[in-house]
């Protein structure tokens, strides 16, 4: 009989208490060889969708074939499809001795085919609830497609714009991180991990991945304790918290040591002090690069010191296939820490289900129904426009009026069906998102001419892995026609940014300006009209300050998914009045990044005295950005008075209530995020000039006020210190409440 037989009749539907889960683990790993258990730690790609570069040893399908039935490999990556998952699922439990099933994973990021926008706008909603909601969905078609494993979310805190992956985090801080990382979790985990419409979840990149110097994807990371652990660590331990079923480690090293190589991160701390119960997986070929970093000798030191330091599972560097058995035979690795590993992962596999039926997620059916559904297409409709920021609105320029005369809608972006898509796509369909031209048709009345004109060519970020950005830096054109349209329009909407594959990962920047001849055809459409609304798609912060200056309107629109045409008119036209802040600040210029909100003050702050020489500043620009981080505008305009705490001194343990009212003034009812900053004025630890604290997105109606209530407890109040211990510190504290990081009311209390 089949092992996976016994296992059908052993196992009942119901939620399994946690003894049951453990008495079938031990049961299992009783009956593995030492090879079959370092099987199951091994993960391949398939051979159709690579998201790494090509292993060195690329092998064939018949090799892969015999390795999937001789019980080599535990996971396989980029397989999808329901027909795909169930042949290698077939393929591995039909012929291994223990047909122990594999587990799938994808990169299913901001959505699988129906697609949300990019998570860094999604941040800029600052409501995690549709986060969940997204991830959700998302989750919903990927299991439907034979997925059980999605390798999100990426909850690394992004300080610098160059970085190419700040697209796909929740930006620059990890409170709002932390918030964004439970609902992912929830979203794709749900209720029940063996719900076969949800899927398991991966916690990435453990840890510091985004600090790479100068903002150069894979480059070194030179942090202090101080930061990793209240920076770089938090979102990862709230994912914890939720119950993230698995983490990824990553390709960088911290201060010289790689951290797939790290025991104090995926031991020690991971796994012991927050009780982590899932798996690591390594990255894609991690534990490989730790001998090209120049930590390991060969591939067989890099076994051994990934699997020593809690690595569990081998993305693509074949490490552990190869050596770990001999490893273990000459002594080097004890079998105990294989055999956790791979009870680690066998409990993921548990909990998703596969023992009960490997085929459950193998559903055509399903697939069939829940993909790409009018349904998932409205809620993406509905994430993607709250998570529009409204950058700059002069006199009220916008809404614009649907029955406007004339608008000309001009740029690169304005009829891009591809880009809205953004980077980390999974399965959608390239060329399928709602077109801001197609968007705008539809929602303009019948008397309004809209006078479309492409203006100019972007520059092409990298579609393969060999290729190179494409310019376009000298075919000026389409400048005659945008110029036109602009001359004879009320008013023009201008769509520039980004192409697709400009951010994302392999995409560092040195200059975030706008690429190619972006700017100079806003500086010959601003020749004829200046009443200019420029709708930005882009997966990174840019350098835009002439823009800033001159257009009449800024609407942040990122990369923002299937349904961003309709999205952004919703906002464009005034159905929907924004309400997105921005989760990460804006630069002036690439020289100030990375810039953060969140600094520390240092011993020689501008502003003490009249001098600026000698003074903390740069001399050929401000300090400042172009625009902070929480920054957000509304058609409604709201007023903050009132702030009252509840005390102006408490002991530690305490609890604080700040309150405010909030007004909305205009004449549109909106939505506002309230955020609350504190800073520690005497630490131990210099502590940074604001760190957020807590919001709320709090709808109010035209005329209305609101109160809205934080409450400060010991979990905001306090600090880790390099050493990683958590304190809270008595003495003089300032709470700040406002609309963003600069705009705030401020009292002050004590912690005695
Ligand atoms: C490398 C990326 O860093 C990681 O985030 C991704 O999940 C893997 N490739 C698999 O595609």
């Amino acid at each position: 009989m089949l092992f996976s037989a016994f296992i059908l009749a052993s196992c009942t539907n119901n939620p399994k208490p946690a003894s049951e889960e453990d008495r079938f683990i031990d049961e299992l790993l009783g009956k593995m060889t030492l090879a079959e258990k370092v099987g199951q730690l091994n993960q391949y790609t398939s051979r159709w969708e690579m998201t790494g570069p090509a292993p060195t040893e690329n092998k064939g399908a018949q090799d892969l074939l015999q390795e999937l039935k001789s019980g080599m490999v535990g996971s396989m990556l980029n397989v999808n499809g329901a027909e795909a998952t169930r042949k290698a699922q077939q393929t591995v439990v039909e012929n291994t001795r223990l047909g122990i099933p594999l587990i799938f994973g994808y990169d299913v990021i901001h959505g699988y085919k129906t697609m949300f926008p990019i998570p860094l706008a999604e941040a800029a909603s600052w409501n995690p609830e549709l986060a969940r909601l997204s991830s959700q969905i998302a989750a919903k078609e990927a299991a439907a497609s034979g997925i059980n494993w999605t390798f999100a979310p990426m909850v690394d805190v992004g300080r610098d714009a160059r970085w190419g992956r700040v697209m796909e985090g929740a930006g620059e801080d990890p409170f709002l991180g932390s918030e964004f990382a439970k609902a992912r979790v929830q979203g794709f985990q749900g209720e029940d991990l063996a719900d076969e419409l949800t899927i398991a979840a991966c916690a990435k990149h453990f840890a510091g991945y985004a600090f790479s110097d100068a903002g150069r994807d894979y480059n070194s990371v030179e942090i202090g304790n101080e930061t990793l652990h209240n920076i770089v660590l938090p979102p990862f331990k709230a994912a914890a918290e939720e119950g993230v079923a698995t983490f990824m480690n990553g390709f960088n090293t911290i201060n010289g040591l790689p951290v797939t190589a790290s025991s104090y991160l995926q031991r020690d701390l991971l796994k012991g002090e927050w009780g982590f119960d899932g798996f690591v997986v390594s990255d894609w070929n991690s534990i490989g690069e730790i001998e090209i970093h120049g930590a390991a000798a060969n591939l067989k030191e890099c076994a051994d010191r990934a699997i020593k330091a809690g690595s569990d599972m081998d993305m693509e560097a074949r490490a552990y296939i190869k050596h770990l058995e001999e490893l273990v035979k000459e002594g080097q690795v004890d079998e105990t820490l294989i055999t956790e590993a791979v009870r680690r992962i066998l409990r993921i596999k548990y909990r998703l289900g596969l023992f009960d039926d490997p085929y459950k997620y193998c559903n055509a059916e399903n697939e069939k129904k829940l993909i790409y559904t009018n349904e998932n297409r409205a809620a993406a409709r509905k994430v993607a426009r709250e998570s529009m920021v409204l950058l700059k609105n002069n006199k009220h320029i916008l809404p614009l009026a649907t029955n406007a005369k004339s608008i000309a809608l001009i740029g690169p972006l304005a009829n891009d069906k591809d880009s809205p898509l953004g980077n980390w796509r999974a399965k959608a369909e390239s060329q399928s998102a709602v077109s801001l031209l197609e968007g705008m048709q539809a929602a303009i009345g019948q008397t309004t001419r809209l006078n479309y004109a492409e203006g100019c060519k972007l520059s092409i970020g990298p579609r393969n892995f060999t290729d190179r950005m494409i310019f376009n830096e000298s075919d000026r054109s389409g400048f005659t026609k945008a110029v036109a349209a602009a001359r004879k329009s009320e008013v023009v909407v201008l769509a520039i940014g980004e192409d697709c594959y400009q951010s994302g990962e392999g995409r560092s920047m040195t200059d975030i300006r706008l690429k190619g001849l972006q700017q100079e055809l806003f500086d010959a459409i601003y020749q004829v009209n200046k009443n200019i609304v420029v709708v930005l798609m882009n997966g990174r912060p840019l350098a835009i300050p002439e823009i800033a200056e001159k257009s009449a309107a800024i609407l942040e629109a990122w990369h923002a998914g299937s349904e961003a045409g309709h999205a952004i008119a919703d906002v464009l036209f005034g159905k929907y009045n924004p309400s997105g802040k921005l989760p990460v600040t804006f630069p002036r210029n690439v020289g100030q990044c990375p810039i953060f909100y969140n600094y520390k003050n240092t011993g020689r702050p501008t502003g003490m005295t009249d001098a600026w020489v000698l003074y903390s500043c740069y001399n050929d620009a401000p300090n400042s950005p172009q625009f902070p981080f929480g920054y957000g505008l509304s058609y409604s305009t709201f007023n903050y008075d009132n702030l009252v705490l509840d005390q102006s001194s408490i002991e530690k343990g305490d609890k604080l209530k700040v309150k405010v009212s909030v007004t909305n003034k205009g004449e549109l009812d909106g939505e506002e995020v309230v955020q609350l900053y504190i800073r520690d004025i005497a630490a131990t630890y210099a502590r940074p000039v604001k760190e957020l604290k807590g919001f709320e997105k709090v709808m109010i109606k035209a005329g209305e006020t609101k109160e809205v209530e934080f409450t400060l407890t010991e979990k905001e109040l306090g600090y880790y210190f390099p050493c990683g211990k958590y304190v809270v510190e008595p003495g003089e504290f300032q709470v700040f409440v406002g609309s963003n990081s600069v705009d705030v009311l401020q009292e002050q209390f004590t912690i005695k």
